[in-house]
């Protein structure tokens, strides 16, 4: 009879770009941090199975609303333009978007990227925050250059051998690539601050139940509980 057959769990798909420490990086052979924590409790939380599928930063929105996963998450700020493609869950988190330079730098401050004359040249993740902030308030208003990167490090990586002379990135990931390289360090001037949220196909039945189980989460102490492992452990 049917008693024995439980029903085949669905998946829950995450779309993530997994350069991004502590929210999402690469570890061993799977992708860890926060944000894959925090997801897998709503998962786990909700009776269904987990899977985390990585990629560019800027095809996370597409596969949402392509349907090919169920829901994006990547430390992703809510925006007016994201909002126009998907819809976002409650926040569970706030990112910064700070300045990266050389120790030394002439850059002292964020104003110092917007003053008459300035020529930066500034590095960002390709269809981040800190690439739309730039690209309009750098680039569009002629004081300076962008370089965009597929990875965060990657920008990074080129500011410490000096090809560019900053790097727009979030706080956190800020962080623990400043530490890992020597010589550069994050201004003390905030660019801009922002909600990290998760996202889904408009419309989407699972918004709800997501938002639900990320609220209990968060009502609970598991979210920050989740973060402090990360961040100030
Ligand atoms: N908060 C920024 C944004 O939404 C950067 C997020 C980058 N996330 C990532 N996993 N690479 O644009």
């Amino acid at each position: 009879g049917d008693d024995n057959e439980s029903p085949q769990k669905e998946t829950l798909i995450m779309a993530t770009n997994a350069e991004f420490p502590p929210y999402e990086f690469h570890e061993g052979q799977g992708i860890v941090g926060i944000d894959a924590e925090i997801a897998a409790a709503i998962a786990g939380k909700l009776g269904y199975d987990f899977e985390i599928e990585d990629m560019a930063f800027d095809s996370i929105i597409p596969a949402v609303t392509s349907g090919k996963v169920s829901f994006g998450m990547a430390g992703m700020t809510v925006t007016p333009d994201r909002l126009e493609s998907v819809d976002f869950s409650d926040s569970y988190a706030t990112g910064v978007q700070v300045i990266i330079v050389k120790e030394g730098s002439q850059i002292t401050s964020v104003d110092d990227l917007f003053a008459d004359g300035a020529n930066y040249n500034v590095g960002v993740q390709t269809g981040t925050t800190g690439d739309i902030y730039a690209s309009d308030d750098i680039e569009g208003a002629g004081l300076g250059t962008i370089e965009r990167y597929n990875k965060g490090a990657d920008a990074v990586q080129s500011l410490a051998t000096g090809k560019i002379d900053c790097v727009i990135i979030d706080n956190e990931p800020a962080k623990e690539f400043v530490a890992a390289n020597e010589g550069l360090k994050i201004l003390d001037t905030e660019y801009a601050v922002e909600d990290y949220a998760i996202c889904f196909a408009k419309g989407s039945e699972l918004t709800e139940k997501v938002n639900g189980a990320l609220n209990e989460l968060i009502a609970d102490g598991t979210v920050q509980a989740i973060i402090d492992k990360y961040i100030n452990a």
